[in-house]
């Protein structure tokens, strides 16, 4: 993989759907530019289509990028997720052909955590219920027993993943002044524990003592399912689980039946196991709140993740390291 640091001049470059900000304008001037113009997914074929004889990938989370596409283009160089997730690219598969992949970890840290927040603040004084109530015309007034629901303040949160953003989660609870346990592959030392005020335990624990549980940890083989029926039976009945992580984190089916059964009290989630399909059985629920995969859609964190995937990719093409690369070994062995 020597080619990856030899600059090219004006590289062919793949994009897989118009990006916010100047993004495509800065694509348009800098390189020779393949896109999809239109608001939808590619489908598959168009997928393997766009990127032969390209060199650079631009592409999203919900573009399917395996081994199949990458062998489409002898010249790929690099594939730059719009995204912090990554797991829509086999990184493997690009790894063993020398292929770049980068992601835009940062930028949406902050946006991410008020969704989280959104959905904690919206299942636990059921905000949708009572927009639905008004919108109905069946609002009759103020009730002393209408609409009753949790407090969110002194309430105790656990976060499920210490990374950037459930960091950031956690310091929305202290503001709320919320008890905030967290599970992690890595603990902190004590020193840090006491700075951010936050306690470790065990992911059975922590579900058993926590009112919100928000999930913050990246998908991959180890955390698939990592919430399923043993893990909402300790949740428990009082209790409420938010995701904004990704779906397959989550054992669908499981959390369907334990909120049907109420054998917990509600979920806020942001992400599906088979987007965009969201089961019927959760819209038909007054226990959830259901967003279209929003946790990184502010106006400006989206531009500024187009942005960075864009001088991901460019970087890569003009021969440099990629400022977000997530599997330096491929330069490591060039
Ligand atoms: C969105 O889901 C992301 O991973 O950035």
């Amino acid at each position: 993989m020597s080619e990856t640091l030899s600059p090219i001049d004006v590289p062919r470059i793949f994009v897989t759907r118009p990006l916010p900000g100047d993004a495509m304008a800065r694509l348009r001037e800098e390189c020779d530019l393949r896109s999809n113009d239109e608001e939808r997914v590619l489908s598959r074929d168009e997928i393997l289509q766009g990127v032969e004889g390209r060199q650079g990938l631009v592409c999203l989370v919900t573009d399917a990028i395996d081994g199949e596409v990458m062998d489409r283009s002898a010249e790929l160089r690099v594939i730059a997720n719009m995204a912090v997730g990554y797991d829509n690219i086999d990184v493997r598969a690009a790894t063993e052909r020398g292929i770049l992949v980068t992601n835009t970890p940062g930028v949406l840290t902050e946006t991410t955590a008020d969704l989280a927040w959104a959905l904690i603040l919206a299942i636990a004084r059921r905000v949708s219920e009572g927009d639905r109530l008004v919108r109905s015309g069946e609002w009759r007034g103020w009730g002393p027993s209408q609409l009753l629901g949790t407090d969110v303040h002194g309430a105790t949160l656990g976060i499920v993943g210490l990374g950037a953003i459930g960091r950031a989660a956690a310091r929305r609870g202290r503001a709320f002044d919320m008890e905030v346990l967290y599970w992690n592959r890595t603990c902190l030392s004590e020193a840090e524990e006491a700075e951010l005020g936050l306690s470790y335990r065990s992911l059975e624990n922590l579900l058993d003592e926590s009112d919100f549980v928000s999930i913050h940890v990246a998908y991959n083989r180890e955390t698939h399912h990592l919430i399923g029926a043993k893990e909402l039976a300790k949740l428990g009945e009082g209790s409420y689980l938010i995701n904004t992580a990704r779906g397959p984190v989550v054992d669908e089916a499981a959390l369907i039946e334990a909120l049907q059964e109420k054998r917990i009290a509600g979920a806020g989630l942001d992400v599906y196991e088979q987007e965009p399909i969201v089961p019927v059985e959760l819209c038909e629920l007054d226990n959830t709140v259901l967003l279209p995969h929003l946790g990184s859609a502010s106006l400006a964190t989206r531009a500024k993740m187009a942005t960075m995937a864009v001088e991901n990719a460019l970087a890569a093409c003009r021969g440099e390291r990629p400022p977000n690369l997530v599997n330096p070994e491929v330069l490591e062995s060039a």
